[in-house]
């Protein structure tokens, strides 16, 4: 067990079968731990805190996504605030698939399904012909969630919906991955004393704590060293895993597009000598703080998203770039607007919480300027209404 299991004062306590969960991926942990010598780089532990098959956040049995802290949920994103988001992303997503000739759907990380369904009955809706919606998530047990939210809200589609254990060599269709990238893992390092360190995971004094080693690697070296570090104590991340998944998409895909929702910015603005502590951050009952070592397994752990090495990666791996924006001009451009104002404003039931969520969508002060859009594609001649105005590629 863990002895000092990290309990601050401001979040509410798990329950005892939760506990356990936490402190059988503490044991499992502590044992890699000691199995590297003592310590280990954090992208390693945050691989494992997420996704340590039964016991990880994302692969153990929490709720997760939902709208408040009493249902027992940690965290909201865009498809779970409004059925608006599915059906406005479905747009872009329809003269993807018309312009490349393409008739398949992949999604990654599919949450409660909720993305999934609402695509499906948009797509159906516009009258756009697809043959699979396939669905790719390092979680088995949100498959279950996932399957119920797509037969209960799309039962006439449901058959179309696949669930894949391994990637295809190739792809032709739309890819789709929202709130992913920040949801994998990223190694952290620090300045200190003039020079660079990579910040691992100890285990001392019966707690996880962090522990900062030089760094040696040549690559490591010469990255950092175009950072700006505003002085001692700055923090911040690399994104491999981030930038090798892209690469894996973008070169599975042969014909079509992909689209990653999520919060972050380009490599300008994210290794900013003012961004000093980095962008880690754990979610816990709708409470955001910013230690990864509570209660391991039952919080999320994420950081924001690096665009420009994304770009590369998927460029690198010979995609074109469609387009960079932020959410809220993509969704405006999409037609958001157009189809919040199907919904009769005198019934207020519905009309009030559809336009409070399309505000949250679009907000810059919520989520329409921290989250961006990137797209990637392979045989579209032209850009998509979604990045007809503000795509701004050029700040990458
Ligand atoms: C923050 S959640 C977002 C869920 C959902 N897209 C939404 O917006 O509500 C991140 C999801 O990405 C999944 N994920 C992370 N890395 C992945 C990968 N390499 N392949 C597939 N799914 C992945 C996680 O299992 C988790 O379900």
């Amino acid at each position: 067990m863990n002895p000092k299991a990290h309990q601050p004062d401001s979040l509410p306590a798990p329950g005892p079968s939760a506990l356990a969960q936490s402190e059988a991926l503490v044991a499992q942990l502590r044992a890699e731990l000691e199995a590297a010598g003592g310590w280990l780089p954090f992208d390693r532990y945050m691989e494992r805190a997420l996704y340590a098959p039964g016991l990880g956040y994302y692969s153990g049995g929490a709720r997760k996504f939902g709208r408040r802290a009493d249902d027992g949920s940690d965290f909201v994103t865009a498809p779970e605030l409004s059925p608006l988001f599915a059906a406005t992303l479905a747009r872009p997503i329809a003269e993807a698939l018309q312009a490349s000739g393409t008739r398949d759907l992949m999604e990654f990380g599919a949450g409660t399904g909720k993305l999934a369904a609402g695509l499906l009955n948009a797509l159906d809706a516009l009258g756009v012909a697809f043959e699979r919606y396939s669905i790719v998530d390092l979680s088995g047990e949100l498959r279950a969630r996932q399957r119920e939210t797509i037969e209960a809200a799309a039962p006439a589609l449901a058959a179309k919906v696949r669930w894949l254990d391994a990637l295809p060599e190739r792809f032709e269709g739309v890819v789709i991955g929202n709130e992913v990238l920040d949801a994998m893992p990223v190694r952290l390092f620090a300045f200190g004393g003039g020079a660079w360190h990579e910040r691992g995971v100890v285990w001392r004094d019966d707690a996880f704590a962090f522990d900062d080693r030089p760094v040696c690697a040549a690559a490591d070296i010469a990255f950092l060293a175009q950072i700006e570090a505003a002085g001692d104590d700055y923090v911040t991340e690399t994104h491999e895993a981030a930038s090798a998944f892209t690469r894996t998409i973008c070169t599975m895909l042969t014909r079509g597009a992909a689209f990653f929702i999520d919060y972050g910015f380009p490599r300008h603005e994210y290794y900013h000598a003012q961004r000093a502590q980095g962008t880690l951050m754990c979610h816990y009952r709708h409470r955001a703080h910013g230690d990864p070592f509570v209660h391991p397994g039952l919080q999320d752990i994420t950081a924001h998203v690096e665009f420009t090495g994304i770009a590369e990666a998927g460029v690198e791996a010979g995609a074109d770039l469609l387009g960079f924006t932020s959410q809220a001009r993509f969704l405006l451009n999409a037609g958001i607007t157009e189809a919040l104002s199907e919904i009769d404003p005198s019934d207020t039931a519905r009309f009030l919480p559809a336009a409070n969520a399309v505000q949250k969508l679009l907000s810059e002060a919520e989520m329409g300027e921290l989250f961006k859009v990137i797209a990637f594609s392979r045989g579209l001649d032209d850009t998509l209404a979604a990045f007809s105005s503000g795509d701004r590629s050029h700040t990458l």
